[in-house]
This record gives C-alpha cells, structure tokens and sequence, in this order.
C-alpha cells in the first residue's frame, strides 16, 4: 500500500462512503469535522454505511453460481468475483470488520488531522466560497507532500487551485453515490496538475477498490454526467410533452438497448428533488410555454406530493 494516511474533510454522504472504502481496504483513515456536533451526525452516517456494506457482502453470498452475480456483486467490496466462494466472502468481512474499528477516526483538531497525510479529499458541500475557505485554511497546515483532492460534481478543479496553495498537487476525484457497489472513480486534473500526481491519484483509486476512469482535460460534469444529464432531460422532454408515459419510455430503452433501467427508473434513484435543480438552473426554465418551465412545474408537483423517488418509497414508480 503506498498511501498510508487518507484524510477525508467532511463527513457526509460521499466523504463518509469514502473514507469507509479507504478504510475498508486497509488505510489509516481520519475524517477531520468542523464541530462537537457533526461527531454525532458522522458517527451514525458511518454506522449506517458500514452495515449497509457488510449486508452487501453477506448478500452476496446468494449470487454465488447466479449468472447474474457477476453483474450484481457488490464490486467495490469484492474485487475479483472469478473463484469468489462463501468462506472467502466470510474473511472478507471479518476483515473489515476489523477495519473499520481500527482504522476509522474522526478528529477535530484541523492541523492533527491533516499532519502527514498522503492523500487528502475534500468532500464538503458543494459550496465554492465554502470550499475556497476551508482551502484557504488548510493549504498553511497541510504537509508538503500531500496530495488534496476535491469529490466536487460540478465544480471544476481550475476554480480552486490557486487557493490550495499546491495548484500541482491538485485534482478532481469524483465518485459515485453508493461507491461500494458503484466503484467508478473519474480522475480529473486541471492544467497545472503535475502529471506524476495524477497518476498516484489513479493508483490510490485502484487501492481502495475502485475502477479509476481517466479524463484527459477538464470536463463539467465529468463523462458520466456529460451522457447521463442530457439523457434523462431528453426522457424528461417526452414526458412532459406527453408523448409518451414514463412506462413506455423506460420499456423502450430497456428493450431497444439490453439496458437494467430506463430513465425514469434511474432518475427515481438520483432523486426528483437533484433532477428538478438540475432542470431549473436552465435559462428557459423561467420562461412560461416552454417545455423547460413545464418540466420544472411537473416535477415540482410530485415533489410537493412527497414523490421524490425511491428513498421517499414513490417517484415515477411505486416501491411501498
Ligand atoms: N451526493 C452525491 O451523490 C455525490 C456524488 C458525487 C460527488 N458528490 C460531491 O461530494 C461533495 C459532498 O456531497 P455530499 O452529498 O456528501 O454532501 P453532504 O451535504 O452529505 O455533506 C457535506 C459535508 O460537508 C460539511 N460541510 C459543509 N459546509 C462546511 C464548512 N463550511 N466547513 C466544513 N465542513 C462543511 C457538512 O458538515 C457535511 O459533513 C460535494 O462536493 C458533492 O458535489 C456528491
């Protein structure tokens, strides 16, 4: 293992994901959080994650000899499914176990927290003058070899290197919702990023776990939003244009492409509230006639309506 120390500053959905998979895989790992209070609300986030993942393992079990298992396991928790048999499933996880008991800690103290670390990423909220301050702060304490990291989905790395006082040791790494079954790592650097540190970022993507998917050049939105945006707003199009019911859309991808899901089904799992800001950031959305704005107002009414997708239990689709 070449990182030795990870720091994760922000303990929330993704750095909390995050920092658990560092864990997971061995590394010493240190959540630095602001207050006394986000101790508690990180503290169960992790709790909750963790079983999430050792239930995924467990889960696993069952698709042993399924044709479908290679496709369903859980990839980040597992790395090679070929060979994969109950009792290794069962070392796995009392491997972690043991790892997140001992290489899991949350700190305070901004300078004890970063002292020495490897690698560092920065998953606050996606607030730039939030996050230009905490690097603002933290380029004076940090070691010099550190290499920092943002998790930001859309924010460029560009916009912040200047303020992190190590522009070279600078770069995006984006994962996805749900990294230990989603293992996707996009790496992004800006222009100044030194290339050799580039490539320690997509060796440590390797290293816990995740499949490392290198961007050559800044990128809103990385690749697979640049697809996956447009895609679900071209579905969304259909929809509110009434051209087509959510159902029948869906079955159409699915049937015409081999795809699992169809648009509706994924945005269920993004969420309609993430899909309506999404929507309402677009010039047009203001303006009363177009499709834009009637996309924006069919979403709001099943956001009133508490339909925001799987986790409210109904979106597009029904999951009491
Ligand atoms: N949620 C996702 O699906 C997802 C996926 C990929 C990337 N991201 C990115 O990850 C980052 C975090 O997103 P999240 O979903 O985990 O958000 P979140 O709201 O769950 O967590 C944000 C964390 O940042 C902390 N924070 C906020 N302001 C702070 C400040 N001023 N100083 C210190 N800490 C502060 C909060 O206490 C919280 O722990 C964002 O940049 C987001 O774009 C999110």
């Amino acid at each position: 293992m070449s990182f030795k120390k990870v720091v994760i500053v922000g303990g929330g959905v993704l750095g909390t994901q995050i920092g658990l998979m560092s864990a997971y895989t061995g590394h010493d790992t240190t959540f630095w959080l602001r207050s006394e209070g986000s101790i508690g609300r990180t503290q169960s986030k992790v709790d909750q994650y963790s079983a999430a993942m050792l239930a995924d393992l467990e889960g696993a079990k069952k698709l042993i000899g399924n044709p479908m298992g290679a496709f369903l396991y859980p990839h980040g928790m597992i790395r090679t499914w070929e060979g994969i048999t109950a009792e290794k499933i069962d070392e796995l996880s009392a491997q972690a176990e043991q790892n997140f008991a001992e290489h899991v800690h949350l700190e305070l103290d901004l300078a004890k927290a970063l002292a020495d670390a490897d690698i560092i990423i920065e998953a606050m909220a996606e607030n730039p003058e939030a996050k230009i301050e905490m690097y603002e702060k933290m380029k004076d304490v940090m070691s010099e070899d550190s290499i920092l990291c943002t998790n930001s989905s859309t924010l460029l790395p560009s916009t912040f290197a200047e303020h992190t006082g190590r522009p070279e040791k600078y770069c995006a790494l984006h994962f996805a919702n749900t990294i230990w079954k989603n293992n996707t790592a996009e790496v992004m650097g800006h222009p100044g990023t030194d290339p050799a540190v580039y490539e320690k970022v997509v060796a440590f993507a390797d290293e816990i776990n995740m499949v490392p998917l290198q961007l050559h050049k800044e990128q809103p939105g990385y690749i697979l939003n640049s697809m996956l945006v447009p895609f679900l707003s071209a579905a969304q199009g259909l929809w509110a244009d009434e051209v087509a019911d959510p159902e029948t859309i869906d079955l159409t991808w699915r049937l015409a492409t081999g795809a699992p899901k169809g648009p509706f089904e994924i945005l269920d799992i993004v969420g309609l509230t993430t899909a309506y800001n999404i929507n309402q950031m677009k010039p047009e959305a203001q303006t009363e006639g177009t499709l834009i704005n009637k996309i924006g107002k069919m979403l709001k009414e099943k956001i009133d309506k508490g339909e925001t997708g799987v986790t409210a239990g109904k979106g597009f689709y029904d999951y009491n």
